[in-house]
């Protein structure tokens, strides 16, 4: 017997948090970071949010409650659904959670089984390989293409279905791409689904950037597509779109109001409930006329600094752009320069242990934060399974235009700085 249970041992991490820890080094070394990591929006909740939560702590709405979630806020939520995906939802079928991560790990536990499996994209957000793992599902990536845009068609998906899928996890927009699903593409993966996969398949689709979209392009859900709503669980939240990410809310849409009752009865087993005035605040979001103009002055921010970012970041040597069409990353091809600074030859030389444990684009992560001040994610963060012999990372543009325009003459200068990778590497034995 020992200590710590077996599956622990099956369960990753999000990266982006743990570079918080190289971060913290680099500072205490006297070293100002650029966070071109952060996974949030670099704008705080609006006043009218702020105020409503405040009133009803005053007020004393600070107890237990609901564990599916106020009604008042469920019916807001619904009403958002019937807005922006135009399907009427009964609030018996949404339970609200403690941001839109939780549902990831109330939907492995509701409908997988050890040994069933689980569809997710890779590169994709790193807790649906994690949790599929931990939950004992058998993992299956679908790899998404440089040259695709990131995007994947039901051509990709079909060779991954089998008798054993349970779960199809979307991600649109996308993190770490910044990639959409819309249109004929959505209609064809849809179209996909309903034929070849029987009822108790379940799509898992994650829409937690649903108001961050560029060029004027508006959010579609596979739920809206025929017999999806059926089968779709419609995972959203604040945390993006109204930038509260600490405050903690998000919430799901089951296909039945039976699988929204094993969702609060998980709630019930773990978190009880979420905090009353977080939910009125949340409801105020979707309520308030307010919230348009907060949303779409940040989503133009992004805008615009992607709009800084991705050609700048092309005119650098070795790196190449695609242009996200949505969230706030974006997710370069760095493997000419990974070539270039000596990453991929350094790699190849560390023993068997150490490589296993990270790649030329890792290297080259930890090298532009000692070295250069620049934090990033790499690759291999968002999906371990097959993702060897890619070389990207991913940036964030949550960080205002000074700091883009700074963090670019660094990378710039990194880039050709092969003396410097090289004594780096030899200093920290990496
Ligand atoms: C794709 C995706 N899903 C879910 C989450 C989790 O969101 P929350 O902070 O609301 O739990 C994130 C956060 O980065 C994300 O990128």
């Amino acid at each position: 017997m020992s200590l710590i249970a077996r599956r622990i041992d099956d369960l990753g991490t999000e990266n982006a948090f743990t570079v918080g820890a190289h971060i913290a080094r680099a500072e205490e070394a006297g070293i100002d970071v650029i966070r071109f990591n952060l996974g949030e929006p670099d704008f705080d909740s609006a006043d009218h949010i702020n105020r409503e939560a405040i009133r009803h702590i005053e007020e004393g709405n600070a107890h237990y409650v609901d564990p599916q979630g106020l009604l008042s806020f469920r019916r807001a939520i619904a009403e958002h659904v019937a807005a922006t995906r135009g399907i009427g939802v009964d609030p018996d079928r949404i339970v609200v959670t403690p941001g839109a991560k939780p549902p990831i790990g109330l939907a492995m536990a509701t409908y997988v089984d050890p040994g069933d499996e689980v569809i997710y994209p890779s590169p994709g957000f790193p807790i649906y390989e994690s949790l599929a793992r931990y939950h004992g599902a058998v993992p299956r990536p679908l790899h998404l293409q440089e040259d695709a845009g990131f995007a994947f068609t039901a051509s990709d998906l079909q060779p991954l279905l089998s008798e054993r899928t349970k779960l199809i996890i979307l991600n649109s927009p996308s993190n770490p791409t910044g990639a959409v699903l819309s249109g004929p593409g959505l209609d064809e993966v849809a179209d996909l689904v309903d034929r070849a996969c029987g009822p108790d398949v379940r799509i898992f689709s994650d829409e937690v950037y649903e108001h961050i979209l560029f060029d004027g392009r508006r959010h579609e859900s596979i739920v809206t597509r025929p017999g999806m709503e059926a089968r779709t669980i419609l995972v959203s939240g604040h945390s993006k779109g109204f930038a509260m990410t600490g405050w903690r809310l998000g919430w799901a849409v089951l296909p039945t109001p039976d699988e929204a009752e094993i969702f609060t009865r998980l709630n019930i087993n773990t978190i009880s409930c979420v905090p009353p005035f977080i939910q009125e605040a949340g409801r105020a979001a979707y309520e308030d006329p307010a919230s348009r103009d907060v949303i779409d002055a940040m989503v133009a921010a992004f805008e615009e600094r992607r709009n800084f970012f991705v050609p700048a970041l092309n005119d650098i040597d070795g790196i190449r752009c695609a242009t996200p069409q949505g969230a706030f990353y974006v997710f370069p091809n760095v493997e000419r320069l990974c070539r270039s600074i000596g990453a991929v030859e350094a790699w190849e030389s560390l023993p068997a242990g150490r490589k296993r444990r990270t790649t030329p684009a890792g290297l080259l992560q930890l090298f532009l934060i000692y070295r250069y001040g620049v934090a990033t994610v790499d690759r291999h963060a968002f999906g371990s399974i097959g993702a060897d012999g890619q070389h990207f990372l991913r940036l964030s543009v949550a960080t205002g235009l000074d700091r883009l325009e700074e963090g670019v003459r660094r990378l710039r200068a990194a880039a050709s700085d092969v003396e410097g990778f090289a004594a780096f590497v030899d200093d920290r034995a990496v």
